[in-house]
């Protein structure tokens, strides 16, 4: 071995080591290396047909990279003059024919298996009777809106009942996103002029936390979605008092908070404390409900084009008690 390489080789040993004792604690906390732990049953089919995948991939990795070793060892040049050719290796039909077949075995065997689970993805449970909680859910620039059964709204946060099968809507007013609870099932977009339909069942009471998966303009990061999962009781509380008392709230939170400042005084958005047209409810629904352009551009999107006059008259009431803090001193 020459001298360089042998120098080099603790260095590289230890590397090596270093890697693999890390590899390990980043898979066993998870780390993005393995789907997050399914509570749906949707995406406990999606999160099995990715450690079957897993499994193939993984023994042909593991196989091939063996063999690559094995070889470069065996097929070394023992000191064999640079010019001169190794050995010459030609057909083996018994291996040959493995190679060809056992690929084609392998992507049935998956294909099968995907074929298997993909109703259960797509498909509510018989379970869910003819009686599923409904939801809509409308993706905006840039927060999600939930309308449940009784018309109350929420705003970045869907409540639901655990251990029951919610059936879900997903709209888009503006563009397209993507609806995306890692825990809850797989993604499905919201496009404008489409409906779309998906589902969950959430098994365990908690939060399961989600993230817009289509890049839908500036905010795009920060059109996070969480999905509260609690005792029925605790639902109906959330849709029939908590919904609609903390409506205005929810909504500038969750909408305008995102480029206003979570105070209002300003960040992609201009300051919004001192700005009178917080006191005036008719400029406040014509400015959220149709967005602003200047020169050709849009500068504030049509936050609340879907909005009823009951969430506008929210969002007014909350703008004008909470966030207006007069005008701006010296005026
Ligand atoms: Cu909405 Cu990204």
């Amino acid at each position: 071995m020459p001298l360089r390489v042998r120098r080099k080789l603790p260095v590289l040993t230890s590397v090596f080591l270093v890697a693999l004792v890390t590899a390990t604690a980043a898979v066993a906390a998870n780390g993005g290396f393995t789907p997050e732990t399914a509570h749906s049953p949707n995406a406990e089919r999606i999160n099995s047909t990715y450690y079957l995948i897993l499994a193939f991939t993984a023994a042909v990795f593991v196989l091939v990279e063996s063999l690559l070793v094995v070889f470069v060892w065996k097929y070394r040049s023992r000191g064999r003059g640079r010019e001169i050719e190794g050995a010459q290796v030609h057909g083996h039909t018994r291996l040959e024919l493995i190679w060809t077949a056992g690929p084609v075995l392998i992507l049935a065997v998956i294909a099968a298996f995907v074929f298997y689970k993909l109703p259960g993805i797509a498909d509510m449970p018989a379970t869910a009777g003819s009686d599923p909680i409904d939801i809509t859910v409308e993706g905006h620039q840039f927060y999600w809106l939930f309308r449940y059964p009784n018309g109350a709204v929420s705003i970045g946060t869907l409540h639901v009942p655990v251990d029951q099968v919610v059936s879900l809507k997903v709209v888009s007013g503006d563009v397209i996103h993507s609806w995306w609870i890692p825990q809850l099932g797989g993604k499905l977009q919201a496009i404008p002029g489409r409906t779309n339909h998906t589902w969950f069942e959430a098994d365990k009471v908690g939060t399961y936390q989600g993230q817009c998966a289509e890049l839908c303009g500036i905010y795009h990061e920060a059109m996070t979605a969480k999905v509260v999962a609690e005792p029925e009781a605790d639902y109906q509380r959330f849709i029939s008092k908590t919904a609609v008392a903390t409506l205005g709230k929810q909504e500038f939170t969750g909408a305008c908070a995102t480029c206003h400042g979570m105070q209002g005084s300003g960040g992609y958005g201009p300051d919004l404390q001192t700005n009178s047209i917080l006191t005036q409810e008719s400029s406040v629904a014509t400015i959220v409900r149709n967005g602003l352009m200047r020169n050709d551009s849009s500068v504030m999107p049509p936050v609340a084009d879907t909005w009823t006059p009951a969430q506008i008259d929210a969002l007014a009431a909350y703008l004008k008690k909470d966030v207006y803090k007069g005008p701006p001193s010296g005026s």
